[in-house]
């Protein structure tokens, strides 16, 4: 990779020990995939927050990078942690849990790192553009980037991406380039699609199916996804698989530029399957979890509006960003006033759960469905918003 007088400085150790890191790792990234140069990149999101997914070994990671005196050089943003940074006894994260969880915000955010914790930081502003580059991690948020809004970024992991914004620029392969963006699968839906957890369900088929292709969507039925059904769809491809890219016809930005895939073609005709395998029945549910991908407004008050005038009977957590929860505030007093939580800076699926004492859990994300029995031991029952909430009361 051909490295530029300022970059090659970095690697001699010109902005310390700490930035030399950083660049020997997107150097190192770039000689791998095959990069003849990197780009400078807008923002950067950091995955691997949560205490419980990187552990004593993470901690002292960063702990270490931050005392050799490494500093973000552009925008850089948390992804979710373990807990509600100012809930989190609400919650019933345990004492000793949330005292880690605080170091490892604590040596982010001494790198400049903004604790936006959120999984979801393209519904904040500013938002990416089409075509600007980026390093994100967050897999949801990598597909909905390059999907949805046209900015271009690979699926970083945490430490790559915390390289990439110590130094401010990525290696340039992949997703960042023109000829990285083609579709690879031609998918024809032929199935009407009603809500967010039927775009879930279908993304995890999808996803199982074209791992780390690309998938250009053909909707035959009358499917005209908005940005949560676009947000859930691509949340479940990357979890069922490893999508970061997809095209959708008549919808997404690049979808009229790209050129079609000559051989691999896929037809979803029914959702059943997915149903069939990421939903167990509800013989008991602890907890009715909303919001993964992070809620956005609309869906706090499609929330709100299936609760106000009731009193919840099963515990409801509704998880977002910070941001969202201050703009949405009537409808989290409406979903609070019912018993509902509703959280910011978390996940069900970073938190302790095990902790928590949740043993089953209903959802309307294909994405926590397909993770929480694996990573959280947790029975799951996958549905719509509406039954999920009908659970609830
Ligand atoms: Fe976000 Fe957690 Fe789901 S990070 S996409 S809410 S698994």
């Amino acid at each position: 990779m051909k490295l530029s007088p300022e970059e090659k400085a970095i690697l001699a150790g010109k902005r310390g020990p700490a930035a030399r890191r950083a660049m020997e790792i997107v150097a190192a990234l770039g000689e791998i995939y095959g990069a003849d140069h990197t780009v400078p990149i807008k923002s950067a999101q950091i995955s691997g927050i949560s205490y419980k997914n990187i552990g004593e070994a993470g901690l002292d990671f960063l702990k270490q990078w931050a005392s050799e005196g490494a500093r973000v050089a552009i925008p850089a943003m948390m992804n979710p942690a373990g807990m509600d940074l100012g809930r989190w006894k609400e919650m019933g994260i345990p004492e000793g849990f949330a005292r880690k969880q605080r170091e490892v915000v604590e040596a982010l955010a001494a790198m400049g790192v903004q604790p936006t914790l959120t999984c979801a930081p393209y519904l904040m502003e500013p938002r990416p553009s089409r075509g600007e580059h980026l390093a994100w991690a967050e897999s949801s948020a990598v597909s909905f980037a390059n999907s949805v809004l046209g900015a271009r970024t690979n699926r970083e992991g945490g430490p790559s991406a915390l390289a990439a914004a110590i130094v401010g620029r990525t290696a340039c392969y992949g997703l960042h380039t023109d000829e990285g963006r083609n579709p690879t699968h031609l998918v024809e839906v032929s199935c009407p699609l009603r809500d967010e957890a039927d775009f879930g369900a279908l993304g995890y088929l999808v996803g199982k199916e074209v791992k780390g292709g690309i998938p250009y969507f053909r909707f035959l039925a009358d499917s005209s996804p908005g940005w949560d059904e676009l947000r859930a769809l691509g949340a479940a491809m990357a979890a069922s698989g490893a999508v970061a890219l997809y095209h959708v016809e008549g919808i997404t930005p690049e979808a009229s530029e790209v050129m079609l895939p000559p051989s691999h073609s896929l037809k979803v005709k029914s959702l059943d399957e997915a149903y069939r395998a990421l939903s167990s029945p509800p013989e008991q549910v602890d907890l009715v979890w909303i919001g993964c991908p992070h809620s956005s407004e609309k869906q706090l008050e499609q929330v709100a509006s299936l609760v106000q005038g009731h009193k919840l009977k099963a515990r409801l957590w509704v998880t977002t960003g910070r941001e969202v929860r201050q703009k949405a505030r009537k409808a989290v007093e409406v979903i609070e006033e019912a018993g509902g939580l509703v959280l910011a800076d978390t996940c069900l699926v970073v938190a302790p759960v095990e902790a928590l004492g949740i043993r089953s859990v209903a959802t309307n994300s294909a994405k926590a469905a397909f993770y929480l029995p694996s990573y959280a031991g947790v029975r799951v029952f996958f549905s719509s918003l509406e039954r999920c909430i009908e659970i609830a009361l």
